[in-house]
């Protein structure tokens, strides 16, 4: 058995000359999968529990082993492993010391496997406890939309397109637009599940092994539910570390949007929404500023995510089958994402715990731009029987005729409607109503009052459980 000598890494009864010191230090992947020790030593573990079952390791050496990595999970806990930086990563560091407890019978740990399984097989157990977290992030944080949403169904505002006024909304009509989008992502995130719960170990390093070992063994001991089909595949599969990467920076384009909107109407331009001083920074020579710089920090951070996930996507681009070192660099993109997310999320959730909304402003800005046109158009349809087409060209009309008296459409007068459409009556005039509009769009998802309420009611009830 190849002797794991003091300072020298596995292979050094082949390859004579140690690495050249740059690369001892940039190949080396210990300071990022250190965060996998957990995962691995459990991995270990039920791998040298199948390897006893099927007679391959006997009852003394599994024992041995699995004493030495309860040890070693001990050490590393309580701060006093001795890492090696000349070995490569967080695996060999614990077979090193694995042999340092229990001598040469440590090397039985590695029969039947390869680092290229065992990698994946930690990483997607971390990955798979992570994917969890990241739901229970993105449910708190629509907990706390739909908390605020609650509280505004009332709340009137212009919903815009092209960032101009277009039709009354109710503002917890618009935070549930974001619920949504969490809603969504939360789904991303599950789906990516079905490859995490896929097991690599026992592929070894591409081809199986000539061990008679039990895959569907250790797929139940580890949680997952099958083991992989293909050993080339597995060993050279990311599309779980692009799929992960890929949500992550999906859920960042919508933490991105509602920081966007969040500063537009925290600007003094719109001054829609306070932020409370917790949320705020001020600036080193004006002594007035109060910024908004969270949101913009939110803003700023999708970049990053994006960066992870078009690394993964690159280092993928054209690699053959199977393993390469290229891989390596997948954990650490990983990591960043997840903690990035993470972080952003909980922010956020900060964020919407301390804003006020400024009803007042809110109705004020509604009641500019026109924004009742279309329930007119609508209107005249309805009770003049027109095709929409002649109702749209007859509210255009109205609408010139208002903007020329320098008038809102709730100010004109009946007659001045009627010198456009002289078949109007006094019923018309409620349709200029800013809350008649919105608790008109009634069709299936739009923003009457009812129909947020239900929804609210409905979100509220399965993000419980
Ligand atoms: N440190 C490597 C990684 O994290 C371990 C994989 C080793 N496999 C190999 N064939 N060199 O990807």
């Amino acid at each position: 058995m190849a002797k794991n000598k003091n300072n020298q890494p596995i292979w050094g009864t082949r390859i004579k000359k140690s690495s050249s010191n740059i690369f001892k230090k940039v190949g080396s992947s210990l300071e990022v999968d250190k965060r996998l020790f957990n995962e691995d030593i459990v991995a270990s573990t039920a791998h040298v529990e199948m390897l006893f079952k099927q007679k391959i390791i006997n009852f003394k050496i599994k024992n041995k082993i699995i004493w030495g990595l309860n040890r070693i999970k001990n050490e590393i806990i309580k701060k006093k492993f001795p890492y090696d930086r000349n070995l490569e990563d967080i695996h060999m560091n614990i077979e090193k010391r694995l042999t340092d407890l229990i001598g040469e019978d440590a090397g039985f740990i590695h029969t039947a496997r390869s680092r290229n399984d065992q990698v994946i097989t930690d990483f997607k157990i971390w990955l798979k406890k992570s994917t969890n977290d990241t739901i229970k992030n993105l449910n708190n944080l629509i907990n706390t939309i739909l908390k605020v949403a609650d509280k505004n169904i009332k709340t009137v505002m212009p919903g815009f397109t092209h960032l101009k006024n277009a039709q009354a909304v109710s503002f917890a009509h618009y935070l549930m637009a974001y619920v949504e989008m969490f809603n969504r992502d939360k789904k991303r995130f599950k789906n990516n599940l079905e490859s995490l719960n896929e097991n690599p170990l026992g592929v070894a390093a591409l081809t199986g092994t000539t061990f008679n070992i039990d895959r569907n063994y250790t797929t139940k001991k580890l949680k997952f539910v099958r083991p992989t089909n293909n050993s080339i595949d597995t060993v050279s599969d990311r599309d779980f570390v692009i799929d992960f990467l890929y949500a992550c920076s999906t859920c960042s384009i919508h933490i991105s949007r509602i920081a966007e909107e969040f500063i537009i109407w925290n600007s003094d331009g719109y001054q829609l929404i306070n932020l409370n001083d917790k949320i705020v920074t001020g600036s080193s020579i004006m002594p007035q500023k109060k910024n908004p710089d969270p949101l913009e920090y939110l803003r700023g951070k999708t970049g990053s995510s994006f960066g992870n996930l078009f690394s993964m996507l690159t280092i993928l681009k054209g690699l053959p089958l199977s393993y390469f070192k290229d891989l390596q660099d997948d954990k650490e993109l990983v990591f960043k994402s997840y903690d990035q997310l993470k972080i952003s999320l909980n922010l956020l959730n900060d964020i919407l715990k301390n804003f006020t909304v400024n009803k007042k402003n809110m109705l004020e800005l509604a009641k500019t731009g026109f924004i009742t046109a279309t329930d007119l158009a609508d209107y005249m349809v309805r009770e003049l029987n027109y095709p929409f087409r002649k109702s749209y060209l007859q509210t255009a009309k109205i609408i010139n005729l208002a903007e020329k008296n320098n008038k809102s459409l709730d100010q004109l007068t009946l007659d001045e409607i009627k010198t456009i459409e002289p078949k109007l009556t006094n019923d018309v005039l409620k349709i200029f109503d800013l809350n008649f509009s919105v608790n008109s769009k009634s069709s299936f998802g739009g923003t009457s009052f009812g129909n947020i309420k239900k929804m609210i009611r409905s979100y509220k009830k399965s993000n419980e459980k």
